[in-house]
């Protein structure tokens, strides 16, 4: 496969799609820097991933934090050397919640996350990549980054942030041998959904699975693992001749009315 021998950094590697990605990644051949906020939501990650190879480096970073993202970066280079594939990742939802009612400092968390960790992310990362004049980045948007739905304004707008973030680095970089794309997932089947059906819901969130489920014309929500293929078509030399791409995954909500 493409991807074998790569080096991987991947952020939120702890959480639902940054752990099945690093499972696709370490099955097939490629070397790993996982980054969460600390070693515990990673432990699982971990696990799995060395079950498959001891190619695996981790990284306790906080994404909105300078330091610690510059640390990330030297801590992938000092151990494998190079930087092939960067899976921008870490994010947060926020709460449900209508604009006039939306908590102040909630919207600075969800930008702080989900806008300025990507941004940092991609800063220090296309330093590296522009040294070796090549690489692939991935930066997780969601369907949040192309069309939205109420009462998640902090999450849209830091979502539609990376969407641009990701076209504006895509074109500073194309002549470089840098591509850097955005997958823009539906519902997938993780925490994160699980969150936000606890919020939507408190007392029934199954309500909320069964609302999701309506939205999409597959109606079923997404796995974990379908985003990890997408990734590793992303990451790897097959896609050479995709950049600046926002790729939908999403059982094909965007294309229907809502
Ligand atoms: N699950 C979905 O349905 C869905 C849909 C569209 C987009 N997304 C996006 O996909 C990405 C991953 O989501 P997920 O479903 O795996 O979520 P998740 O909650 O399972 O995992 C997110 C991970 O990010 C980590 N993280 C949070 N804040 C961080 C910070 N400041 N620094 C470092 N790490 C931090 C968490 O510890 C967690 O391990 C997010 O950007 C999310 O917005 C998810």
């Amino acid at each position: 496969m493409s991807v074998k021998g790569k080096v991987v950094v991947i952020t939120g590697a702890g959480g639902g799609l940054g752990q099945a990605t690093a499972v696709r990644f370490a099955n097939e051949g490629a070397k790993l820097v996982l980054v969460d906020l600390s070693d515990q939501p990673m432990e699982r990650t971990v696990s799995l991933v060395k079950e498959i190879t001891q190619d695996v480096h981790t990284v306790e970073a906080n994404v909105t934090n300078s330091n610690d993202v510059q640390n990330y970066v030297k801590e992938a280079v000092d151990t494998f050397g190079f930087i092939d594939v960067f899976y921008n990742n870490a994010g947060i939802e926020g709460s449900v919640t209508p604009t006039t009612q939306y908590d102040e400092d909630e919207f600075d968390k969800v930008m702080a996350v989900n806008t300025r960790g990507v941004f940092l992310g991609l800063k220090y990362v296309l330093q590296q990549m522009q040294k070796q004049k090549s690489g692939s980045i991935i930066n997780t948007a969601s369907v949040a980054g192309i069309s939205t739905q109420e009462n998640l304004s902090a999450y849209t707008a830091s979502k539609h942030s990376v969407v641009g973030l990701t076209r504006a680095t895509a074109v500073e970089n194309a002549k470089l041998n840098i591509r850097v794309n955005a997958i823009c997932p539906g519902p997938i089947d993780t925490v994160m959904v699980r969150h936000a059906a606890e919020k939507f819901n408190p007392v029934n969130p199954e309500e909320f699975y069964d609302l999701v489920k309506g939205m999409v014309p597959a109606n079923r929500l997404g796995k974990p693992e379908e985003v990890a293929s997408l990734i590793a078509y992303l990451g790897g030399d097959e896609s050479g001749f995709i950049n600046g791409a926002m790729i939908a995954i999403d059982g094909g909500m965007t294309t229907t009315y809502s």
